[in-house]
């Protein structure tokens, strides 16, 4: 689009400039969809990257700052692009380089980086390595490209992932006349790590999407790289070393560059995979996600508590990846049995829901459509160590249809609005490559973001003054945690730290009214200040703090010191920390791209803190407080 000025002549939009931050993802809130899923722009059924393009300005006033593209590439489609057959390419169906290309760019041009999918453990069986390596000599290094065996006994210590679809890891080849090894589906063979060619190619895969600008990679199935005889095939020291060695040739070759790991493993195996400081940037926390759902069904911290308490500290430059929902089902491998017993017991009231070791179900219908959970679940997404990831969707509550077969009743077309196929698409309905969700409670005429626009009291515009609301504070993305152990069990406190913002986060997991006193001494002498309505609360006293929070309560506060006559006699600023800017280069730099973002929101956060903002008589400041929140 191109803006008018007051003076009537044509000017191009600011273009947004991406910070030089090696350490960015700490500060991102990533969205994570399907380019199939989102936006239709030629009417065939499926989205495409023309349609996410047409797309962005939602993403960019939703403000997300990140955005995690499921696999586009070419491929059969039988695990929904994560049976890849060729890395250096796009689905047709999606689009073109080009496209992908100009995604890139005008993300950037928005503030949005880019993440895509690296799938090293395993290709399609219709990737030509596959093809080639069956009727190659056993032997040879095309044959070595995958894993082969005579017999199928071989890695018995090896689950079974997909335990609903597959009986073993090995299935027979009637070309190659042998076995092959999948940790996956029969058709996702995996390739083998060690033959160093397989190296080289994934190399070069990355290269290929760095060199287009793509700012991070996620490594899906990544524990399982490696075969060893007597081990359960996962987390193995030569996975390690790979991983290590990706990192160093990323480091040498890119700038800003970030790897995200899939290891769906427990705390002390998971972090192995930020090696120190050497491997991967992030990681996901998988062991969280199904306790955050177990505590708030349970109505007790311990769940969270204990499985923080069993996280060990992370490198520096890591950072934890957290999430509620994504594309698969809400796994239960990292649950002990008796956990995963009680989560179906509590989440799958419909036996089909279950899959795999999971629950295939979206948020708002794992959490009833309760929008007070809904609200607390994101409070705790958003304020607890690590990066948010947001499943597209959620951010309007949008359902699922368990009867859709494998994962995809959480895969359904994006629903932007009332028309026909939610506005998603003008194709012909039958066309659709899944049907939008049509469910009485979550049917997309009511459940979409046009509807939801229009209302300051929607999800939607409650997710956003959310994302704007953490965007303001660093402390979210970087602060060390500190977990406060109040006696009512039903409330979970603890404290971020960074620099010298310090934000109290309170929740109340039970349904009813709880009270609670904190230890904050401290603390003493400052004021919490609730980060929503920028309200004082009362001083910090002598005495433990006592609070009241309602049904699903969460607040965040501010301790800031308490306000000071704006203006002292002699004139002078009363002396209370100020938030830091830094920037890279000179002080103009604080005016443009990220760092002006930055810069606005704290002032935004700030300004109507101070006394002379709040006063009665000032209606200028009256007037800007109205601008500020409704900025918000
Ligand atoms: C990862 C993906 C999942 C996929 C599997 C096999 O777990 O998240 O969707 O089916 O890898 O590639």
């Amino acid at each position: 689009m191109i803006a008018t000025t007051t003076t009537g002549r044509r000017r191009k939009p600011e273009t947004f400039q991406l910070e030089e931050d090696p350490l960015w993802y700490k500060d991102a809130l990533i969205y994570e969809l399907h380019v199939r899923a989102f936006m239709d722009s030629n009417a065939d059924g499926s989205g495409d990257f023309r349609g996410l393009i047409e797309k962005l300005p939602y993403l960019q006033d939703l403000g997300i700052n990140a955005l995690w593209l499921l696999p586009f590439y070419p491929s059969p489609g039988r695990d929904d692009g994560y049976d890849i057959a060729d890395y250096n390419n796009v689905n047709p169906m999606f689009g073109s380089l080009g496209d992908v290309m100009q995604l890139v760019r005008e993300a950037h041009r928005r503030g949005i980086r880019v993440i895509n999918e690296l799938v090293a453990n395993h290709t399609s069986d219709q990737h030509p390595w596959f093809q080639r390596a069956r009727r190659a000599k056993p032997g040879t290094a095309a044959r070595d490209f995958y894993v082969w065996s005579e017999t199928n006994q071989r890695y018995q210590d090896a689950r079974i992932i997909f335990k609903d679809f597959e009986t073993s890891n090995w299935t027979w080849d009637h070309v190659a006349n042998a076995y092959y090894w999948h940790r996956f589906y029969s058709h996702q063979p995996d390739l083998n790590f060690d033959n160093p060619k397989v190296h080289e190619a994934m190399f070069k895969a990355l290269d290929f999407w760095m060199e287009m600008g793509i700012d991070g990679v996620r490594l899906d199935a990544v524990p399982y790289l490696y075969e060893r005889e007597g081990t359960n095939g996962e987390n193995l020291p030569e996975t390690h070393l790979f991983l290590k060695e990706l990192r160093r040739h990323v480091d040498e070759n890119f700038r800003n560059r970030m790897l995200l790991g899939e290891a769906n493993q427990w705390p002390e195996d998971a972090v192995a995979y930020f090696g120190q400081g050497d491997e991967c940037q992030m990681s996901f926390h998988f062991p969280l996600m199904p306790r955050l759902f177990m505590s708030i069904r349970m109505e007790d911290r311990f769940p969270i508590v204990d499985i923080l308490a069993q996280t060990p500290s992370i490198p520096d430059t890591a950072q934890w990846a957290l999430f509620l929902r994504n594309h698969d089902e809400l796994t239960l491998e990292m649950v002990t049995d008796e956990e995963r017993d009680y989560m179906y017991r509590a989440y799958t009231q419909d036996r089909l829901a279950r899959l795999n070791l999971g629950i295939r179900r979206r948020l708002a219908p794992l959490l009833g459509n309760d929008r007070r959970r809904i609200e607390l679940m994101n409070g705790l997404l958003f304020s607890l160590p690590g990066t948010p990831v947001l499943y597209y969707g959620d951010e309007i509550g949008m359902g699922d249809n368990i009867f859709l077969g494998d994962r995809n009743g959480v895969r359904t077309p994006m629903q932007w609005s009332a028309d026909r196929n939610a506005g998603f698409s003008r194709a012909n309905r039958q066309r659709l490559y899944l049907p939008v969700i049509t469910d009485p409670e979550y049917h997309y005429e009511t459940v979409n973001v046009e509807a939801q626009q229009g209302n300051p009291h929607s999800m939607y515009s409650w997710t956003k003054r959310l994302i704007a609301l953490r965007k303001r504070h660093r402390a979210f993305g970087r602060g060390t945690l500190e977990l406060l152990r109040p006696e009512n069990r039903k409330v979970l406190a603890y404290v971020r730290r960074y620099e010298s913002e310090q934000i109290l986060c309170i929740a109340n997991l039970s349904r009813f009214l709880q009270a609670v006193e904190l230890d904050l001494s401290q603390w003493k002498g400052l004021v919490p200040v609730e980060l929503f309505s920028s309200n004082e609360m009362p001083a910090i006293g002598d005495n433990p703090y006592f609070l009241t929070l309602g049904p699903h309560a969460f607040y965040w506060f501010a301790m800031q010191p308490r306000a000071a006559p704006s203006i002292q006699s002699d004139g002078a600023q009363p002396a209370t920390a100020l938030p830091e800017v830094r920037t890279a280069g000179g002080w103009e730099s604080a005016l443009v791209g990220e760092a002006k973002e930055r810069l606005e929101n704290i002032l935004l956060g700030y300004i109507p803190q101070r006394r002379w903002f709040g006063g009665k008589a000032h209606m200028g400041a009256q007037r800007r407080r109205r601008r500020s929140r409704a900025a918000v």
